[in-house]
């Protein structure tokens, strides 16, 4: 390239592996291939799963058109008052509703955006970040100018959370740093904290002012319960912490391509309401103005309709008994094919991911048995269904006996 360009500073960006990884399994023709990459839940054919909740809500919405006009500046207001309560529940809001500024804005990352900015205007930007992780978290802190230092999350030895090392980062970063937790079904290990962590958490961060930032992506895919798995959020609220909450309903109610989520931030004294809730907007304004509208009106059809909510809640646990039953087919047929090695994790560990311990290599190897999966050995469980089950359980016990 010799002609001078204003673009000649650039290079070419990575793609994600997971888009590597896609397109590999749409050219391999193998009728029985196998996706189990690429975090959305899918159905017992394979296909993406949709809700018969948002059928529901979509007849409804087409019912009572309500146009393409402009919504309002912190979203749509029954979507964000549904929102708040599936995260915080009735009581605290009824007690101190008026403790939270929040406003609707794009799904779960465009949310930790907003509130990564948000963060910012009030001086945090330090953030500390267990791994592994979902993989956007560092890229953005370092987008709105922040920092990230990495501990370690995930102790490979016993499959489960390193929590000595969250505690020794507790006890050793300066006050006012951040940390970023997902509350349930940690992407990618599937590894969540118990609520005796959460207590041993939340008493080192209180005592040493360090800021909590929740983001939560499958609430309700964890325990089948949405109020369960929102307990870490409301134990931190009922604890005086002052925190952001970045909420997704793209796996939970199934709207990736929507993009519906909402930012809460909690403040301790209400008087700072107007402060906080005007900034929130005022950041959004400059970033997107209004947030989309048509899935944020299915989500407020579902969360304000008690029926159709209640049939929701159904639905999702419905979806995580299908992903646990998976789990433990998994494990059966591994343990019937004596695979060498330890794989109990597999029915240990929470929501869409199984974080299986499975090198690079021994991905690379799945692919040429058509199983695709990630090359951290994170694999997809709602991937896997009757048909494809006993292939994805073989092909894993013949690359670990290749070893
Ligand atoms: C842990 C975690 N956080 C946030 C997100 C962002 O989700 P979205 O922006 O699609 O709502 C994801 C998506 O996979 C995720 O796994």
């Amino acid at each position: 390239m010799t002609v001078q360009s204003i673009f000649s500073q650039l290079t070419k960006e990575e793609d994600d592996p997971i888009i590597k990884t896609m397109q590999e399994y749409t050219r391999d023709p193998n009728p029985g291939k196998i996706d189990v990459s690429i975090g959305v839940q899918k159905d017992k054919s394979g296909k993406c799963y949709e809700y018969r909740s948002i059928a529901e809500a979509k007849h409804i919405l087409a019912e009572n058109d309500p146009g393409h006009n402009y919504t309002s500046m912190a979203g749509i207001g029954d979507f964000v008052s549904g929102a708040q309560r599936l995260i915080f529940g009735d009581d605290i809001l009824a007690e101190r509703g008026s403790n939270i500024a929040s406003i609707q804005a794009i799904s779960g990352t465009g949310s930790l955006h907003i509130a990564m900015l948000f963060y910012k205007t009030i001086g945090l930007t330090e953030y500390y970040i267990g791994v592994p992780t979902w993989q956007n978290y560092g890229p953005m802190v370092k987008h709105i100018g922040g920092e990230t230092h990495y501990y370690s999350y995930y102790d490979e030895s016993t499959k489960s959370v390193d929590f000595k090392s969250i505690l020794a980062t507790l006890n050793s970063v300066p006050v006012h740093s951040v940390f970023l937790f997902q509350t349930c079904c940690h992407n990618p290990t599937g590894s969540d904290f118990t609520h005796a962590q959460w207590q041993e958490i939340s008493n080192i961060m209180k005592q040493r002012r360090l800021i909590p930032i929740f983001d939560t992506a499958y609430q309700g895919l964890g325990s089948g319960d949405l109020d369960a798995d929102a307990w870490p959020i409301r134990y931190f609220f009922n604890q005086g912490f002052e925190f952001a909450v970045c909420q997704s309903f793209s796996k939970n109610m199934g709207l990736y391509s929507e993009r519906v989520g909402c930012v809460h931030v909690v403040l301790q004294d209400s008087g700072y309401l107007p402060a906080v809730q005007s900034n929130l907007v005022a950041l959004f304004r400059k970033e997107c103005s209004f947030a989309p509208a048509f899935g944020a009106r299915l989500a407020a059809i579902i969360l304000n309709n008690a029926k159709l909510e209640e049939r929701w809640r159904c639905e999702v646990k419905e979806t995580t008994l299908r992903l646990k039953y998976l789990r433990k087919r998994v494990l059966d047929k591994l343990t019937e094919l004596k695979t060498p090695g330890n794989w109990t994790n597999v029915v240990e560990q929470n929501g869409l991911f199984w974080f299986s311990g499975l090198t690079s290599e021994q991905n690379s190897k799945l692919i040429k048995k058509h199983v695709y999966s990630t090359s951290m050995g994170r694999v997809n469980i709602s991937g896997l269904n009757e048909r494809n089950i006993d292939h994805f359980c073989r092909a894993i016990d013949e690359v670990v006996r290749e070893e």
